[in-house]
């Protein structure tokens, strides 16, 4: 479908899961970014969660939240703890052991919220590694999401999966690397990917937005987008200019603190992708 180079875009709107940073902290390393010894501030940690729930908020989206639990830094990250489509939603189970309990946390959400929940068999972080776009499903594996679990993907949710690989361990999830900008077009960087996937995301994706390494070293690509607007984050500026060229509206919402821990705004937003479950029938 053809479009005028920079006329509007059209955005959707859309549910969201996101978990207090509470008890966020870094204390353990699991990733590059991490490092024990640069100290969290928990205040600002707070501040900035707050102000990107008033931003999905004020754009007309619906936020959900999960109650965070002591012991767990990393639950901020709920985009890791499930891939969710149309009611049902696959349960994480993650690589490091540092944040396997986070499974069971996020999965009392999810029933109780009505969703039909099966956890995972093989290592998948969720959103962390796999991205709807139109109708497939781009799934990152190399430093967490297991291929098996690519194939778990693919049966539960009846979608074609396209496998990428990952190369690079500072871009070690799919979202640090790759973000869906609407349901035809993504933004990523090419050299976080082998050649082999770097040759799929262009033949797939002709038109996408690339972006610079420092940019996604910014957590530019670590970004939510609801078709228009492209809550990104303010030091990825090359990506901001080349969105803006396109037709998307750039909100740039400051996230550093949770850079410590290797995330951003993606990684604190789980989309609840396609309807909500339905509601139980009365007197059922
Ligand atoms: N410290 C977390 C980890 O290494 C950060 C996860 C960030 N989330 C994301 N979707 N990339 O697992």
């Amino acid at each position: 479908m053809s479009r005028v180079p920079g006329a509007p875009r059209t955005p959707r709107p859309r549910r969201y899961l996101l978990c207090a940073p509470r008890y966020f902290e870094v204390r353990y390393a699991i990733n590059p970014w991490m490092r024990a010894d640069v100290p969290v501030d928990t205040g600002r940690a707070l501040a900035q969660w707050e102000s990107l729930v008033r931003v999905h908020r004020g754009l007309g989206h619906t936020v959900e939240t999960a109650e965070p639990v002591a012991g767990l830094p990393d639950m901020v990250f709920a985009a890791n703890a499930a891939l969710v489509l149309d009611g049902r939603a696959l349960g994480s189970r993650f690589h490091a052991e540092q944040r396997r309990a986070e499974a069971a946390a996020y999965g009392v959400w999810f029933a109780a919220a009505g969703y039909e929940v099966r956890g995972a068999a093989s290592v998948c972080e969720g959103e962390g590694d796999l991205t709807p776009v139109g109708g497939v499903v781009l799934a990152g594996t190399g430093f967490r999401t297991a291929r098996a679990a690519h194939r778990e993907v693919r049966e539960f949710f009846g979608v074609p999966v396209v496998g990428l690989r990952l190369v690079d361990p500072y871009f070690y999830h799919l979202d640090t690397a790759l973000f869906a900008l609407d349901d035809e077009n993504i933004a990523y960087y090419p050299g976080a990917f082998s050649p082999g996937s770097r040759a799929k995301l262009a033949r797939l994706f002709p038109d996408a937005v690339i972006a610079t390494r420092d940019d996604a070293l910014a957590f530019g690509l670590n970004s939510v987008s609801d078709g228009a607007h492209v809550i990104v984050a303010p030091a990825a500026t090359e990506l901001i200019g080349e969105l803006e060229r396109r037709g998307y509206l750039p909100v740039p919402v400051d996230l550093s603190e949770f850079h410590k821990a290797g995330g951003g705004a993606k990684c604190c937003t789980q989309e609840l992708h396609g309807a909500p479950p339905a509601p139980p029938l009365a007197g059922a």
